[in-house]
């Protein structure tokens, strides 16, 4: 079965002071932590076993968030970044935790959202070769950029391009076979003194092996790289759950509607956070 790794370290330097207290993925995107996002995503992936990446002193926050992950029908393990020494690093930290297995990377501060996602990522999550998904963005330079050719093949993929030759940027979920892990031992750090996620999708381009999907206008993908960003993702959020009085990411319904949990445990989770609105959201499900 695939594994899933959540990166979700980093200094958030480019948020201070908000994440002086408290990690970035930790913090409130509307109504829930934003790395609810990220996980709910890779539990749409049908991926059960995840792995935690974060920095040393803030790895304990998420184990007192998600302990041992079964009460929500998974199995959550946790390893520290010792420093922000590159994505693709997330591959050698979690070399024993992926073991023989395909893996799926999320970084903690991506949200994905749209109609028939949770189909496309179990497609994905059953090819044998390399997926990542593109997205048409106005900032692609901020951005790892991906080049198609006329056929809308993948001829090019560059890390944070001054001139840009696409609207469209790698977005941060990425599908992996197992071979990855050497991959990832194999590279050099950059100029920038990272193990660069983009130049293990250039591999697998060059290899013939990279599957990239675009992820059409009908998607939401937001990141959370500044105050603003963070807003606006709230907004986008509170707007939809308001409106329709349904929530993106809550991780409980996930796992109930995958199966994992009963209604039973559903509701005792629902029971613990009665206190809030996301709480009695829970409670409702089962009606
Ligand atoms: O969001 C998608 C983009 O993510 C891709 O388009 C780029 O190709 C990819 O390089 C990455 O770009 P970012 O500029 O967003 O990377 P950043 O260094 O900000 O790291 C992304 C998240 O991963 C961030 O929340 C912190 C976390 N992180 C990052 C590094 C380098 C770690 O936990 N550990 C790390 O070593």
């Amino acid at each position: 079965m695939r594994k899933g790794i959540i990166l979700a370290g980093g200094t958030g330097s480019r948020l201070y002071p908000l994440t002086y207290p408290v990690s970035k993925q930790l913090l409130p995107v509307f109504d829930k932590p934003m790395i609810y996002y990220g996980l709910s995503t890779l539990m749409l992936s049908d991926i059960k076993e995840i792995l935690i990446i974060s920095g040393p002193n803030d790895l304990p926050h998420f184990q007192n968030l998600f302990g041992d992950g079964s009460k929500l029908g998974l199995e959550i393990n946790y390893a520290p970044q010792a420093e922000p020494a590159g994505i693709a690093e997330a591959f050698i930290i979690g070399d024993d935790f992926i073991g023989n297995d395909p893996v799926a990377l999320i970084l903690g501060d991506n949200i994905f959202f749209g109609d028939g996602l949770a189909s496309r990522l179990q497609a994905a999550s059953e090819k044998t070769e390399a997926v990542i998904f593109s997205y048409h963005v106005k900032n692609p330079g901020d951005y790892g950029v991906i080049e198609l050719d006329p056929s809308g093949k993948a001829v090019s993929i560059e890390e944070k391009p001054a001139v840009p030759k696409s609207s469209l940027a790698v977005t941060g979920l990425y599908y992996y076979p197992n071979d990855v892990i050497g991959i990832a031992k194999e590279l050099a750090p950059s100029a920038r003194g990272e193990l660069e996620i983009t130049e293990i999708n250039q591999i697998y381009l060059q290899r013939g092996r990279l599957e990239v999907q675009q992820l059409n206008r009908g998607y939401a993908w937001l990141d959370a790289g500044t105050e603003t960003d963070l807003l606006e993702a709230a907004n986008f959020i509170a707007t939809i759950e308001r409106r329709q009085g349904v929530r993106i990411g809550c991780i409980e319904e996930v796992a109930w509607r995958m199966g994992w949990i009963t209604s039973v445990q559903l509701n005792s989770l629902g029971q613990e956070l009665n206190k809030s609105a996301y709480g009695r959201y829970i409670l409702s499900l089962g009606d």
